[in-house]
């Protein structure tokens, strides 16, 4: 049980300041007798609550899988960065709190398969080392990929620029001369680019094909789908 206007103001129906105001403007009842709420300091089930006649949105979560048109970024500051990932989701669910973010991120180059979610300790839990889930990035390179990088990445010694540790072993396929297939367990910065890079590739076009077992079939640039908020659980 939580407060109404706690959980209002979670789901992004209105600001806990607002709640009362929202009361006022909207049918707020409970499942059941129906009686319409009338203080915002009631202590009530989410899954209770009807709004206008219709159960609240997504009262345990949200996770999507959504399929990233490269030239959005991930971060949540548009002044900063320019237009984001959550502008593709539902006005309310960008005013949930916690708010909905990415599991992890792609550079705005960058397309395909990102999640985005409320849960913050799913969050962390998929994107902590501990937990090695692989992805599967698709590059195009502007020149050819040498055999020798095969190797190299699946032996677990490639120390990037800068870093001190090397990278975990990495699956690369060469799919043809310019267009090659990377498997990591892991996520550090751009790093399938800098990968690449210490091979003498510069990555052209990069698209992340799977997480884990989901992929993006059925799920067109710029749209998501939906998956159960236990999904991981
Ligand atoms: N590696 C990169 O270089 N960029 C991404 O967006 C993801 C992995």
């Amino acid at each position: 049980m939580r407060r109404l206007d706690q959980i209002l103001a979670s789901l992004g129906y209105c600001s806990r300041s607002e709640a009362r105001a929202f009361l006022k403007a909207h049918a707020v009842t409970l499942r059941g007798p129906g009686a319409a709420l009338r203080d915002v300091s009631e202590k009530v089930r989410a899954a209770d609550v009807l709004v206008d006649g219709e159960p609240l949105d997504h009262p345990d979560g949200i996770l999507v899988v959504l399929n990233k048109p490269a030239g959005l970024v991930c971060s949540h500051d548009p002044r900063r960065e320019g237009p984001n990932v959550y502008s593709l989701l539902p006005e309310r669910w960008r005013a949930r709190n916690p708010q909905v973010t990415s599991v992890g991120r792609l550079d705005k180059d960058t397309s395909g398969l990102i999640l985005l979610t409320d849960r913050t300790a799913l969050v962390h839990r998929l994107t902590s080392p501990k937990h090695k889930v692989p992805k599967v990035y698709r590059a195009t390179v502007a020149s050819p990929i040498p055999h020798e990088a095969v190797a190299l990445f699946a032996s677990g010694t490639l120390v990037l620029d800068g870093e001190k540790t090397p990278c975990l072993p990495a699956r690369l396929r060469i799919l043809n001369p310019n267009t090659a297939e990377l498997v990591l367990t892991e996520g550090r910065y751009h790093q399938v680019r800098r990968m690449l890079a210490s091979q003498g590739c510069e990555v052209v076009a990069l698209h992340r094909e799977k997480f884990g077992e989901l992929d993006l079939e059925g799920i067109a640039p710029g749209t998501f789908r939906e998956l159960p908020a236990g999904f991981f659980d």
